[in-house]
């Protein structure tokens, strides 16, 4: 079998090929055809490349083959940002009337679509403990339709029985669609356990370099044909530079994942004593609960980890402010260090009760290890969390 990185630099040699060793940028709106039977064939031809760049468009494309087989789906499509992927894909997938099962413990805009926007279309959702499989099950209805999960789950890094999900949802004909953005293809690969479609926010680990907003949707052709025809529809066009910054951003996944797995792994080892530290969630880790889950469908445990601190609010806060590499953002998955904490993040946008009803304590972080050298970086949270201590 092909390994990860021979694929990330080859699997798109045949999409629209060139002599140009490096992909040339398509910077067009629009595309000519040689004659009127050619251009009415690009007219309908659906994920093509060579019609109007809402439609398709080479960089998009090459992008979508690099993803296609890491992921080891039959074909990909991209989009202008992760939640764009989201959107388009349940616009796509479900009506008014049908019901569709989340998480509590997901991203915000996923948990946003779910509790605001689908029910405002007539769609019925259901949020239930990703670590109970269960609770997936008591929630189907007659009229469920669609089941999205994220695992590991962010920002508590919380893992979803995904073989039992899939299971599951196809003995009641439900469809499962994937966040795989914590993971990446390199880490897990979701339709290898049943899972019919897969996206990403390719902002985070896919791009890798924190310039470039940008989403993926992986599946069989079946479904993505259904998903594309609503995405040339909503228009969440990636601009061609962006696909170009992307695919260059691929070549390098499966390296650069090595190294977001070992400083995932090396913090959360270092910090996981800590008597500052209340509780580490990191699935790499033998204490995290589920572990062993983890471990049989995860090939390596990601870059991000999220710490809570004893003394709650001010210890995270100083903790950030001590940090000499991470850098207080709201992203992940770049090369840079990146830490948050959501509680002060969303000071300003929700009260304490609904920050209480997150699930997210008042002390956590989320640290997103980058790539640089392991020392460095746990020489550098020990010292900010040292700190705390005195
Ligand atoms: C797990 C996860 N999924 C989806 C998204 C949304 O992606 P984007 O910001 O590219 O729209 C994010 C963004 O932070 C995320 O962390």
């Amino acid at each position: 079998m092909t390994g990860n990185s021979t694929i990330a630099v080859h699997a798109d040699r045949e999409v629209h090929p060139s002599r140009a060793v490096a992909r040339p940028i398509y910077q067009t709106a629009a595309f000519g055809a040689e004659d009127g039977e050619r251009f009415a064939q690009v007219a309908v031809e659906r994920r093509g490349h060579d019609f109007y760049t809402r439609y398709g468009n080479p960089n998009h494309a090459q992008v979508a083959a690099v993803v296609a087989e890491l992921e080891h789906t039959e074909t990909a499509m991209v989009t202008a940002s992760g939640m764009a992927a989201l959107t388009t894909a349940v616009l796509a997938l479900v009506s008014a009337g049908d019901h569709v099962i989340g998480q509590k413990s997901t991203y915000g805009g996923t948990a946003s679509v779910l509790m605001n926007l689908l029910p405002r279309l007539g769609v019925e959702t259901t949020l239930v403990d990703q670590t109970d499989v269960h609770a997936f099950e008591k929630a189907l209805t007659s009229r469920t339709r669609l089941i999205l999960v994220e695992s590991p789950s962010n920002p508590l890094l919380q893992v979803t029985d995904l073989p039992a999900v899939a299971e599951l949802a196809r003995a009641h004909g439900v469809l499962t669609l994937a966040d795989n953005t914590f993971a990446t293809p390199v880490n897990q690969q979701p339709v290898a356990f049943g899972i019919d479609l897969v996206w990403h926010s390719a902002t985070k680990y896919l791009n890798g370099h924190s310039d470039v907003s940008a989403g993926v949707l992986a599946g069989p052709a079946e479904l993505l044909d259904r998903i594309w025809d609503v995405g040339v529809l909503t228009g969440a066009v990636l601009g061609p530079i962006d696909a170009w910054l992307l695919l260059r951003g691929l070549r390098t996944l499966p390296l650069r994942m090595e190294r977001h797995n070992a400083n995932g792994q090396a913090l959360a080892e270092a910090l996981n004593e800590h008597p500052a530290v209340t509780r580490l969630h990191y699935p790499g880790l033998e204490t995290h609960p589920q572990h062993l889950l983890a471990k049989s469908q995860l090939s390596g445990f990601g870059g991000v980890l999220a710490v809570e601190l004893a003394d709650g609010f001010e210890a995270a806060d100083a903790f950030l402010g001590r940090l000499r590499y991470a850098r207080r953002s709201a992203s992940l998955g770049g090369v840079e260090s990146l830490a948050v904490h959501p509680a002060s993040m969303w000071r300003g946008m929700l009260s304490d009760e609904q920050i209480a009803d997150s699930g997210v304590p008042l002390g956590l972080v989320r640290l997103a290890a980058g790539t640089e050298d392991t020392a460095d970086l746990v020489a550098d949270v020990l010292n900010a969390v040292e700190a705390l201590d005195r």
